[in-house]
């Protein structure tokens, strides 16, 4: 069993030392690495004020719902000086996630890399690589990211963005005072080296590019795609990609920075600036002397270059081989369509709101903004059959008021409210389709299905059209994963398999989304085999 100390620590970016949350004293995080098969044993214990809990983000957690993390969700959160066993067992999984904190917005600094790796004996689908390097980009706020959320809730307005992202928790040379502060990825010439990036930024999604060089994407949210050559990946929070770096063959005398900075949508005001990494080659040459190297500065996107992000998005392809199929539902039992939206609450009386208008921001699914419980979990209430007064099970599977979702915007954009929860018999296949909306501006949301990995198997712009659109779906080799970017003022199609029995959440992963509501749950009903049944809960769930 490895035991996760949640504690503070001080640590220094930007020339701000501050006391920040941490697990066992690092930023980021410990790396866990693991193997297909294994089972895990994870104490997590709170030593700090906040209420804690930790999701193993892209971990299916079969039967095991109990173990997935996100706060009033499938457990009560970790309270002070309690600790919680998290016990599950990777199946059918191989490649990078990542492990974050799931409550409130303690994922700015409670995060780090969850690796499988293949079981013994089983190889990678691509060349061996010399080394394996993952590169975990995550997102510093000056303040308390926990103040700056909480004052905007208060308040209706936008949170206050980041003053940095970071690469492996360091800004880089391109931010104030941090040039010592910056990640260095030390390469061999003529290697292949297994880069495994991962976004844990809270509210951006990010283009990554190394200067000069090509990378080949092989593998997104633990699994593989068929491989391809790009010089610029695009990656949203949530989201996983493993590239295979080529170093140059002969040493190149020069030094190359990694840059990543974000793809933003929206209309509001976002973090802008850029997070640089070096590439260094080593030299054999004695008397070399690496501060004359010119630095080369790879060109990246513009912020909000759609165009891009479509034509990268649509090279992902499951591998689909004998040994990795993909297993697409070729029938469907139940079709949904979700518009993921911003829209706005009302003020309270006397108070001025700085959100639109005078209102609140707040974000839905189907115009309904998700209420969490806040003195049991979905999980348990559903468990032990006390869903009264928790949560209904008449979540819309269209939106109740139709309208041109992305044309003018209507001019009422009051969300409702409600913990409403579809449910599913077990083994029910699903398409899910996910529609943008202008209200309040069209933006691209990343969104994140616990509990399953989904297969995209169609995307567009503007509103869906359910005659003509599915005679285009993928159903042979559509990219399989966790989360999915509903592209800016058009739609995505998935596609899963309900064989999970649980409580699954799904939400948008720019945390800001979630804070404002643009969030829902999956009930997965029991099947009839023992092996298909929800687990007990653990004797030392947390209790709220
Ligand atoms: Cu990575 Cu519900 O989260």
């Amino acid at each position: 069993m490895s035991t996760l100390q949640i504690r503070y620590e001080n640590v220094t970016r930007l020339c701000h030392r501050k006391s920040i949350v941490t697990v066992n004293g690092k930023f980021p995080g410990p790396r866990i690495v693991a193997r297909e098969g294994d089972r895990l044993l994870i104490k997590v214990v709170n030593n700090v004020h906040n209420n804690i809990s930790i999701h193993w983000h892209g971990i299916r957690q079969l039967q095991t719902g109990w173990a997935d993390g996100p706060a009033y969700v499938t457990q009560c959160p970790n309270q002070t000086g309690q600790s919680y066993v998290y016990n599950y067992t990777i199946t059918g999984q191989r490649g990078t996630l990542f492990w974050h904190a799931h409550i409130s917005w303690l994922r700015s600094t409670l995060y780090g890399p969850l690796i499988i790796l293949p079981k013994q004996g089983s190889q990678y689908p691509f060349p061996k690589p010399h080394k394996e390097v993952p590169i975990i980009f995550g997102e510093w706020w000056n303040a308390d990211p926990e103040a700056v959320i909480s004052e905007a809730l208060q308040s209706g307005g936008g949170p206050n963005v980041s003053d940095a992202y970071t690469m492996n928790g360091l800004p880089g040379p391109l931010y104030n005072c941090s040039a010592k502060d910056t990640f260095k990825l030390k390469v061999k010439a003529g290697e292949i080296y297994l880069l495994r990036l991962i976004n844990a930024a809270v509210n951006d999604q990010l283009f990554f590019s190394i200067a000069n060089h090509t990378l080949t994407v092989v593998e997104v949210d633990a699994v593989y795609v068929k491989p391809f050559a790009t010089n610029t990946i695009l990656i949203a929070p949530g989201q996983t990609t493993n590239v295979l770096l080529k170093t140059k063959p002969h040493y190149p005398n020069a030094t190359f920075l990694m840059t990543a900075r974000p793809y933003a949508t929206g209309s509001g005001t976002f973090d802008n600036s850029t997070v640089a990494g070096l590439l260094e080659y080593k030299t054999s040459h004695k008397n070399h002397h690496s501060t004359a190297l010119p630095l080369l500065r790879p060109v990246l996107p513009a912020l909000n270059d759609t165009s891009f992000a479509t034509k990268f998005t649509n090279k992902l392809r499951s591998l689909a081989t004998a040994q990795f199929p993909a297993n697409v539902p070729q029938k469907v039992d139940r079709h949904f369509f979700f518009t993921v939206s911003l829209g706005t609450s009302p003020c309270k009386k006397n108070q001025t709101c700085q959100g639109p208008n005078g209102t609140k921001f707040a974000a839905s699914v189907n115009n309904v903004s998700f209420a969490l419980p806040t003195t049991t979990s979905l999980l348990q209430s559903h468990f032990f059959s006390q869903s009264n007064g928790v949560y209904t099970t008449n979540f819309p599977t269209t939106p109740l008021n139709p309208f041109n979702y992305t044309g003018t915007p209507p001019n009422n954009t009051m969300v409702s409210n409600g913990t409403k929860m579809v449910v599913l018999p077990y083994n029910t296949s699903v398409e899910l389709v996910m529609q943008d909306t202008s209200i309040l501006g069209a933006e691209n949301h990343p969104l994140h299905l616990h509990g399953f990995n989904f297969f995209v198997v169609g995307q567009g712009f503007g509103n869906f059209d359910p005659k003509n659109d599915p005679a285009n779906f993928n159903l042979v080799d559509p990219v399989e994963r966790n989360t999915v970017g509903v592209p800016s003022g058009g739609w995505v199609a998935i596609r899963f398999l309900a064989d999970n029995p649980g409580v699954w959440f799904m939400h948008c992963h720019l945390e800001v989304h979630t804070s404002w509501g643009l969030r829902m749950a999956w009930v997965v009903l029991d099947g009839n085999l023992p092996n298909q049944k929800l687990l007990p809960p653990p004797s030392d769930l947390p209790k709220c």
